[in-house]
């Protein structure tokens, strides 16, 4: 029988997860099946169970499952603890099923390995304080920046996340308004805003020279953050292809044992939509 994987979401129909599990696949000459399944909150539980049930192997969990995945993993990796979410859920040998949470892995392979930047020692802001960004804080912390700012509209839930991961770095939170006067080395939106086209209220001067914008979005165009970024003179203004792929790099290696090569398929997608 052939292993079966999935991603699970809603709406799910224009995911690339089967195409970039398709391309790993093949690349690495693993028998496997991968499909997209539009499954609503209400049964994601009996949807997982009935999966595992019938021998598939391992999901993909995205919006608005990621806290339904988290709560369904019986056993969770540290970063998934952290997160409270989980992207990705794999059966284990025991009959168990293992939660991990790779988004943050992803960001920071692709700002590291592919980009080339540096984090240790960065000044980092962070916009937003939602799943997104809960997803990616710890892995950030772990590169060591010299400072992480929470920046969101509702300035509480920025101060809220930054104490509960204080304990891993220089982390603070507060509200836009709160930046002026500060310069970052790194900004990364992880707001919902601009995939509707929109962008949070930021002061001018917020990017060092030669800083770095990323938006965790991305899109056949670029985003209103990207061009934000451009607008400040960014020495590099990326959005989330990059993260995209490498998150789901790090879920086939944890599925199959083997971390497959993302540059192909990074170049191939870039490739499509310019
Ligand atoms: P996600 O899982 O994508 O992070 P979420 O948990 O709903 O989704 O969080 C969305 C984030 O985008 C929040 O930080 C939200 O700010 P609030 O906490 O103040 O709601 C932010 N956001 C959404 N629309 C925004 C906008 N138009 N301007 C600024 N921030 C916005």
């Amino acid at each position: 029988m052939t292993d079966c994987y999935a991603v699970f979401g809603q709406p799910i129909s224009h995911s690339k997860s089967p195409r970039i599990h398709g391309f790993f696949a093949a690349q690495t000459g693993q028998d496997l099946s991968y499909t997209a399944q539009e499954v609503a909150p209400e049964h994601f539980t009996a949807r997982v169970g009935d999966f595992f049930a019938a021998g598939g192997l391992g999901l993909n969990c995205t919006v608005p499952l990621k806290e339904l995945a988290f709560d369904y993993a019986q056993v969770k990796t540290p970063r998934a603890e952290r997160a409270k979410a989980v992207n990705t859920l794999k059966r284990l040998p025991d009959g168990a099923v293992l939660g991990d949470n790779t988004d943050g892995g992803g960001l920071v392979t692709d700002l590291l390995d592919n980009h080339h930047l540096t984090l240790a020692g960065q000044r980092i802001l962070l916009l937003g304080a939602g799943g997104a960004s809960r997803g990616i804080l710890a892995p950030l912390l772990e590169q060591c920046p010299h400072s992480l700012r929470i920046a969101n509209r509702t300035a509480a839930k920025a101060e809220q996340l930054a104490a509960e991961f204080a304990d891993l770095g220089a982390v603070s939170g507060g509200g836009f308004a709160d930046l002026a006067g500060q310069c970052f080395d790194l900004i990364l939106n992880a707001t919902s805003a601009s995939l509707s086209g929109q962008l949070p209220p930021l002061p001018a001067g917020l990017l060092s020279p030669g800083g770095v914008c990323y938006d965790l979005a991305y899109g056949n165009q670029p985003t209103a953050f990207v061009r934000w970024g451009q607008a400040q003179g960014a020495a590099h203004s990326l959005d989330g292809l990059g993260m995209l792929i490498e998150q789901a790099a790090e879920a086939f290696r944890l599925w199959r044992g083997i971390h497959p090569d993302s540059a192909p398929l990074i170049a191939l997608f870039d490739h499509e939509r310019t």
